[in-house]
């Protein structure tokens, strides 16, 4: 089942030039997204009311998109402005819009109901530019239903097992449970891991064996994962009473991950993510590391979820077994289930 009334993320910005009309398929439905003069963006179905041909394959000329089948000229609002040869234009001249806001460089576009897009419900991810953080970004498209990957990112058990070769994390990833709770627009799932040698990059973790690491993330509607993590000295999970560190409490290396979940289809996902070192405690070159280092566990993801995908298509009935790891999957697929209710 593919939920409507969310904001789902379209792609980068800059994947949207001016005069340059692009096809994106958002749960199922081609819509095409283009620029008017003044650089806002629009989101279009991307089917001519005409003969039904693409408007990503048209043109832009000022405000509105002219197909270049036989030549309908549209305004942004999707009413039909012109049909070449003929005066009357039938009031059913018009192509569905959908409102679509561009926001810290991703194109978020609302499929459901226009009357209830608000866009203060917009995940609030980082924009590349945040002069706090060191951001590198990627993409990758996933021939899986999108609640797989949603899942995934809700069960960080897996990293001791899917990511031991790039996160190289340790299993107490997956012997402890972080703490799950509700939160406005999702779930938030934190944790302590005490007492752990840290792992690459490291910043001023590097003089340390052991320390302890903060991860905290907010899973928001409709699938955007955002998570912080830092590494502290040894004893200061302890000393802040294994709560949140305190926002002036100096870390040894923090980072920080954007990541959004997108169903292109039944099928088919889209999933961008930008990740990488606090400004203080890092450069480019160690974000592109980092970023490096994504991609690679981000391909492990999909090799698994990918496989998965196929096993439960020989017999889509099959219930699957929750295990106490999965509590953060419960409360968050209720609360995406609601969201047409
Ligand atoms: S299909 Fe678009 S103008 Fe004919
Ligand atoms: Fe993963």
């Amino acid at each position: 089942m593919l939920i409507r009334n969310c904001w789902y993320v379209a792609g980068w910005s800059h994947q949207f030039e001016a005069g340059k009309p692009t096809q994106r398929m958002l749960l199922g439905e081609p819509v095409v997204i283009w620029r008017t003069q003044e650089g806002a963006v629009v989101a279009m179905e991307d089917r001519c009311v005409h003969r039904l041909a693409p408007l990503s394959l048209g043109r832009v000329e000022g405000n509105a998109i002219r197909c270049l089948y036989h030549g309908l000229l549209f305004d942004a609002d999707g009413r039909c402005r012109e049909i070449p040869g003929q005066d009357a234009i039938p009031a059913s001249a018009c192509v569905r819009t959908y409102p679509a806001v561009e926001r810290n460089n991703w194109i978020w576009v609302w499929m459901g109901d226009p009357d209830r897009a608000d866009p203060s419900r917009i995940a609030p991810s980082k924009a590349l530019d945040d002069p706090a953080w060191v951001l590198k970004t990627g993409e990758l498209h996933y021939r899986a239903h999108y609640s797989l990957i949603n899942d995934n990112l809700l069960d960080l058990t897996h990293l001791a097992y899917v990511h031991a070769a790039s996160f190289g994390a340790d299993e107490a990833w997956s012997r402890n449970r972080p703490r799950v709770e509700p939160i406005a627009e999702g779930v938030r799932s934190s944790r302590w891991i005490v007492g752990t040698p840290p792992t690459p990059p490291l910043g001023k973790a590097a003089e340390h064996e052991r320390v302890d690491i903060w991860t905290s993330y907010d899973f928001v509607l409709p699938g955007v994962f955002l998570l912080y993590s830092a590494l502290f000295p040894t004893g200061s999970a302890e000393a802040f009473g294994y709560e949140a560190p305190p926002a002036q409490a100096p870390s040894l290396f923090a980072n920080f991950t954007s990541q959004a979940v997108t169903p292109t289809s039944e099928s088919t996902t889209s999933y961008y993510f930008s990740w990488g070192p606090a400004a203080e405690h890092g450069d480019e070159a160690m974000a592109q590391a980092m970023i490096d280092v994504a991609i690679m566990a981000f391909n492990e993801d999909k090799t698994m979820i990918e496989a998965q995908q196929r096993i439960i298509d020989t017999d889509p009935g099959r219930r699957v077994m929750p295990t106490s790891a999965d509590k953060a999957i419960t409360l968050f697929t209720r609360l995406m289930q609601s969201q047409d209710g």
